[in-house]
């Protein structure tokens, strides 16, 4: 009974007290970030509450922590390690959307005669967009961008009632400028005060920012500060607070700038990344972390136990790196040579846990983890030697069903087998005197009336070999005089690349006009075991190429080797690779761990480079020859900086849901795909033009990863239809972003032709220096390129033409 009148008196009590909290305040929090609650709330209240106690709860009842009166070390009712009390502020860390709630501080007074004072807020969590916010905290200055001095302020004992202009509460608060790395946080504080309180009105280079369309999607305009949760080059520029009331106004300028770092993309796991892993004990066990990374990342992996990998700071950073797994451990059995993929042999018991996968750059880290399982190899059960009556009958029943199935599979695929027999019988009985061979006919009929190109049609029929007793290949080929080269005067060397049924090597072609001279050619053939299906492909690109002719920015056909032995489609050999990997070896590094020695491009030559694609594609565009994957990866680099687009002439399957998948290096072909053609599998010229666009952006990010946070075609297809575009690259030019942001218009028709995008750049680089603009694509003076080849990839086209069959 006195325990029941005791509650209902504590009822009474919080009842009374809650009915006297005022009204809570609103605190809005981005989810990861960071979070500051102040309890008391008033200026010098810091020092009035020192002999007080604080509680703090959650939602009404759940007790986070109690700071007793006269000490300043609070007890914790939560294990939440996120949390903490500091200068009688509640912190919360990496904010989590369940986190959301109503907070309450209790302040009660050391004396009898104070009442007890309630502070009240309900916090809202806004969902974050792509990045991982929760930075190392070397990074104060932007850390600090979450929030505003004055929130440690007198809020409402300011009034006094006296009537004063607006005035700055906290003039240590008003930066002239605010460099913040791309992606980042940042906040603008501006706490103007007066009486009666001042309108604050906040103006993005001069205007309201109401009005201006491109940065306020994303500003988030607080009380007394702005808030911009994600930096874009976009958002740079004056932002300016003004505070009005009746006797005047105030106003400060600040200039925000996302920093040249800006190449640097927030690191970001894909999502269920690593994937847990169930391996048998001697099994290998494979953790990838697939995500987004530039040059400047770094990745570990971390072995624990338990769930218990904190990366809150960084002196977890620096203590987990310590940790981390290293290759030379445990015998070697670690294998991280590929750093995005962990690999672990011979697995024992001991592996069990998790593996934490830490990326980080300067600008930010993110983890994400999975568990190994690793499993005894099974025992065999000894069957319990009495059953039970039902289990015999169930049993047997069982055994029964499953006997006749097997029956009746049996008979069947017996029945399948005899017809197929008796089919392949006759057929052979018709052939009885010959031997049979496929033979590919190409048919060209389909080439239109007015000279533009389509792809032959390609058939294959068995019929008997047309020469007797040299069967060499499974397939017969047509010769094609102009173009056929006897396979003696080929030698095949090294392994250039490869795709799922062929490949490309590097070969040495003997030249016939010059004797004991030979030239680097690169090969295309199919890998063993394939289809007919590929071959006709491959036939049909290496009829392609001889149909759209020749161009200095095209990969040209050099010959073909289809007697005799498997199809070897001979083409032009780009001694630098493809312009992706080009571009990155030669990325402007400011350190030590210079990998490659080679020149940064200059804009003017980049420029060059677009120039280069343009007028192959325009090539290409004329000869209604339609690409449908133009990307870097895709673009070669030849002798003396000359580009040369490549895989022009490949039969896409674009029905095939592959396309949606990555390529090997992590990529996903769609990130440069037109929206018709994601959308409706329209692809044409103009598509093209869009993936041009895209490939103006890698080539002024030096190779960089478009749309590097976004991280699946879900996600990508969202933001094109709300008319999300990249930003444009450091350091690049704003009239070749105008020319990206033209390719990138919604309506294929409203984007440049590539005549028109030809002449655009070349109007570019005539500008930039006209007396090289002439010498675009033809061989440099011997001091500017490549010499390691003394024949220009044009004469070595020559040599062969003449000496072909
Ligand atoms: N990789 C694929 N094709 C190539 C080529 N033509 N030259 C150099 N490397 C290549």
């Amino acid at each position: 009974m006195r325990l029941l009148l005791r509650l209902l008196c504590c009822c009474l009590a919080l009842a009374a007290v809650t009915l006297a909290a005022p009204e809570p305040e609103l605190r809005q929090a981005a989810e990861f970030g960071r979070l500051k609650l102040a309890c008391p709330r008033g200026k010098g209240a810091r020092s009035a509450v020192k002999g007080a106690q604080i509680d703090w709860y959650l939602n009404g009842q759940q007790k986070l922590l109690t700071k007793p009166a006269g000490t300043l070390r609070p007890e914790f009712f939560t294990d939440d390690s996120r949390l903490k009390l500091k200068n009688n502020r509640l912190v919360l860390r990496n904010i989590q959307l369940s986190d959301a709630g109503s907070y309450s501080c209790l302040i009660s007074e050391a004396g009898p005669e104070q009442s007890p004072q309630w502070i009240n807020y309900t916090v809202v969590v806004s969902e974050e967009q792509f990045y991982d916010f929760d930075l190392p905290e070397i990074d104060s200055q932007y850390m600090d961008g979450y929030e505003c001095g004055w929130e440690e302020e007198e809020e409402m004992g300011s009034q006094t009632g006296e009537e004063t202009k607006p005035y700055f509460a906290n003039k240590d608060e008003l930066r002239r400028m605010q460099a913040v790395p791309l992606g980042d946080p940042v906040t603008i504080c501006c706490h103007i005060k007066g009486s009666p309180a001042p309108e604050i009105q906040w103006l993005y280079n001069g205007r309201p920012l109401s009005e201006s369309s491109h940065t306020v999607s994303h500003v988030e305009v607080g009380r007394y500060s702005l808030f911009v949760p994600s930096m874009r080059q976009y958002d740079n520029g004056n932002y300016t607070c003004v505070g009005r009331n009746l006797l005047g106004e105030v106003s400060h300028m600040t200039y925000l700038e996302a920093n040249d770092a800006a190449v640097l993309v927030m690191p970001c796991i894909e999502e269920g990344y690593p994937l847990n892993v169930t391996a048998f004990i001697g099994e290998n066990a494979t953790f990838d972390c697939l995500g987004s990374w530039d040059w400047e990342m770094d990745l570990f992996w971390v072995f624990s136990e338990n769930n218990t990998v904190h990366v809150r700071d960084l002196a977890d950073m620096d203590r987990l790196n310590r940790q981390a797994i290293n290759e030379k451990q445990d015998g070697g059995r670690f294998d991280i040579s590929t750093k995005q993929r962990l690999v672990i042999h011979n697995v024992t018991l001991n592996d069990t846990g998790f593996y934490t996968c830490i990326a980080y750059n300067t600008l930010a880290k993110a983890h994400a983890r999975a568990y190994l399982t690793v499993l005894e190899p099974l025992e065999e059960i000894p069957v319990p030697l009495a059953h039970s009556r039902i289990t015999v009958i169930l049993s047997v029943v069982f055994g029964v069903l499953v006997l006749a199935g097997i029956i009746l599979v049996a008979r069947f695929y017996g029945r399948m087998r005899l017809e197929r027999r008796e089919r392949e019988r006759a057929v052979e009985k018709a052939n009885a005197f010959h031997a049979m061979t496929k033979k590919v006919i190409i048919d060209h009929q389909n080439m239109l009336a007015n000279g533009t190109i389509v792809a032959p049609t390609i058939r294959i029929e068995r019929c008997k070999p047309s020469k007797e007793g040299s069967v060499m290949s499974a397939y017969e080929l047509p010769v094609d005089p102009g173009w056929e080269i006897p396979r003696a005067r080929l030698q095949l060397g090294k392994q250039l690349g490869e795709g799922a049924f062929g490949r490309v090597v590097r070969g040495a072609l003997d030249g016939s006009a010059k004797p004991n001279s030979s030239v680097t050619v690169a090969v295309k053939m199919l890998k063993e075991g394939h289809t007919d299906a590929e071959l006709m492909d491959l036939v049909s690109e290496m009829e392609v190429m001889k149909m759209i002719g020749r161009h200095v920015n095209i990969i040209n056909l050099i010959g073909t080797c289809t007697q005799d032995g498997p199809l070897l489609v001979i083409v032009e050999f780009a001694p630098h690779g493809n312009l992706r990997s080009y571009l990155r070896e030669r990325r402007h590094t400011t350190g030590y761990e210079r990998a490659f020695d080679h020149e940064t491009p200059t804009v003017r030559e980049l420029t060059s480079f677009a120039y280069q694609v343009a007028r192959g594609m325009e090539y290409l565009a004329a000869k209604k020859c339609i690409h449908r994957d133009l990307a870097a990866r895709n673009i070669l680099v030849g002798e003396n900086k000359t580009l040369k687009i490549a895989d022009f002439g490949l039969a896409r399957d674009i029905q095939n849901n592959e396309y949606y998948r990555k390529v090997t290096d992590g990529r996903l072909p769609v990130k440069w795909m037109a929206p018709e053609a994601l959308f409706e599998r329209l692809y044409t010229t103009q598509s093209d033009v869009w993936s041009f666009g895209i490939l103006l952006w890698e080539i002024f990010s030096m190779g960089g990863m478009p749309y590097p946070s976004i991280p699946n075609v879900e996600k990508l297809f969202s933001l094109l239809r709300e008319g999300y575009r990249m930003e444009r690259p450091p350091g690049c030019p704003q009239k070749l972003d105008d020319i990206m942001r033209q390719c990138w218009e919604y309506y294929p028709n409203l984007r440049p032709t590539f005549t028109e995008l030809v002449e655009k750049l070349g109007t570019l680089l005539t500008s930039l220096a006209p007396q090289e603009y002439l010498d675009l694509g033809q061989p440099s003076p011997p001091d500017s390129g490549d010499s390691s080849h003394d024949v220009s990839v044009d004469s070595q086209f020559e040599l062969f033409k003449s000496t072909a069959m």
